[in-house]
């Protein structure tokens, strides 16, 4: 099979296994990742672009938070798809890079110094912050009920905020960059997220009895 059909039989299933997430997690959010892992390749010219490609779409198949199933089922779904577009050669390669690229990922396994996966997990977690990266916050907070801030929360608390989510996530990202193009990219957009917080948090405690 060529490898545009092969590109866009990925794009199908993708879109098709991403119905019913939420919008900041949705088929724009995995084009976004992909064109910022292009890009990245670009600059650092160290992954297999064809590699960098099926795996940046398929990075978020098997995401548990949102089918309700194991990881297991979803990896070996997407195992089944990458036989059946005739990529079997590349399967071992594509799993790795999925099972290893979320922030949460508590048992790292198999190769963690690929370039693919180095790449497409500077280019997720660029989608998380900046202004994009604020949006999907709220975007998720409000898919999921939580309040925008919680003044006198405790950190632990399980009811945190989405405010609470930039402290527990969102600003420790920009030290988790793999890739020079990425730590680059990281740092405006780190900025923009302290921007933004203090600006938050400025007008939250305005002093409305001022004279
Ligand atoms: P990963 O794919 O690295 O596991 P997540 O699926 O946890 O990342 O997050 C995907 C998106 O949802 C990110 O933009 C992230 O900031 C946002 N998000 C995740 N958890 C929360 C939360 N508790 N509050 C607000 N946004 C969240
Ligand atoms: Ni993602």
């Amino acid at each position: 099979m060529k490898r545009d059909k092969i590109i866009k039989m990925t794009e199908e299933f993708v879109r098709q296994n991403l119905k019913g997430h939420d919008s900041g997690h949705d088929w724009l959010h995995i084009d976004r990742v992909r064109r910022l892992a292009a890009f990245i390749n670009r600059q650092e010219s160290v992954a297999d672009p064809f590699v960098l490609e099926i795996s940046a779409l398929l990075h978020d198949s098997a995401d548990s938070k949102f089918s309700g199933r194991k990881d297991e089922y979803g990896y070996e779904q997407i195992g089944k798809f990458i036989e059946t577009a005739g990529m079997t050669e590349i399967k071992d390669h594509v799993i790795n890079v999925i099972r290893n690229i979320s922030f949460s990922n508590k048992n790292p396994s198999g190769s963690l110094n690929d370039p693919v996966l180095l790449i497409v997990q500077d280019a997720d977690r660029l989608d998380a912050i900046g202004a994009i990266g604020i949006a999907r916050a709220f975007n998720y907070g409000g898919f999921r009920n939580n309040a925008i801030y919680l003044p006198d929360s405790n950190p632990d608390s399980k009811d945190s905020s989405t405010i609470a989510h930039f402290y527990e996530k969102l600003l420790k990202l920009r030290d988790m960059m793999n890739t020079p193009t990425g730590r680059s990219i990281a740092e405006e957009r780190h900025q923009f997220l302290e921007i933004f917080l203090k600006k938050f948090i400025e007008e939250w405690e305005f002093d409305y009895n001022q004279q």
